[in-house]
């Protein structure tokens, strides 16, 4: 087995230009153990200063497609239901790589080491939630790689590159918490497909129980920026959601998992279509 990278960064740049999916998410796993490890011990990874890549480095496959040639998926249908779960799968591999893109993009800013702690804990949760993914695509006879998958997913990240709190607004307050509004709609359907489908709705409800508190690392960290930088919070999250998240924030929104996770219904509501 190949040595832990010596600092942090260096661990993030390494899962970000790993291109197989299953081996990046065990990277992940890997140095999030190491860095946890090493905190424990008292004696924490350096975080260092490697240069993530612009983009990360993904498998051959799936083909990535503009999100409108993305087939329609009807969940009525086991290959329905098959797609679903590689659209999450593909969402949380790119999950992987964000959270591990804000531990070494942003080295350049006075960071305490929770804000390290944080992020690496939510990489290793989004490498977990790839990896039960996968476990349900091969019990279908299936992988990730087999279905066209969304080109744009990386796009919030290249627009926030250089802003840290447009960062935090843009990918855990609103990418994130949105998984929030749409997953118990997604379990439902797997429920009521019985109990073939029942690895799927463990999964599920294991990332929906674990994703509020990636949304709630998301508003501590740009509460404790905005307190730096003698921000308003609510005013500065809406003037960074207009900048920076293109079109409008889609209701229904779980306003109960949202404020379990810091986030009042005025920072996101004002912004909603309609
Ligand atoms: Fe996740
Ligand atoms: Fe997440």
């Amino acid at each position: 087995m190949l040595p832990i990278p010596a600092s942090l960064s260096a661990c993030a740049v390494e899962v970000l230009t790993t291109a197989d999916a299953l081996e990046k998410a065990a990277k992940s796993r890997r140095f999030a153990k190491a860095w946890r490890d090493g905190r424990a011990a008292g004696g924490a990874m350096p975080i260092g200063s490697a240069v993530p890549p612009p983009r990360p480095a993904r498998p051959a496959k799936p083909d990535l497609l503009p999100p409108r040639d993305v087939p329609r998926r009807r969940p009525g249908s086991p290959q329905g239901r098959k797609a679903l779960l590689h659209a999450v799968a593909h969402i949380e591999l790119n999950a992987i790589d964000l959270h591990w893109d804000i531990v070494a993009r942003f080295t350049a800013t006075p960071l305490p080491v929770d804000f390290y702690d944080d992020w690496v804990r939510t990489a290793d949760e989004e490498a977990r939630h790839f990896e039960l993914l996968s476990d349900c695509l091969h019990a279908r006879g299936s992988f990730y790689g087999d279905l066209p998958a969304h080109a744009e997913m990386w796009r919030a990240a290249e627009d926030t590159a250089h802003d840290l709190l447009a960062r935090l607004t843009v990918v855990p307050m609103v990418l994130e918490a949105r998984g929030l509004d749409v997953t118990p709609a997604m379990i439902e359907i797997f429920r009521k497909a019985g109990p073939a489908e029942a690895d799927a709705v463990a999964a599920l409800e294991t990332i929906y129980a674990e994703e509020v508190g990636h949304v709630a690392h998301g508003t501590k960290w740009f509460h404790v920026l905005c307190a730096r930088h003698g921000l308003p919070p609510r005013e500065t999250f809406h003037a960074l959601i207009r900048q920076y998240f293109h079109g409008a924030l889609k209701p229904p929104f779980n306003d109960e998992r949202r404020a379990a996770a810091g986030l009042p219904p005025d920072f996101y509501r004002p912004l909603a279509e309609g």
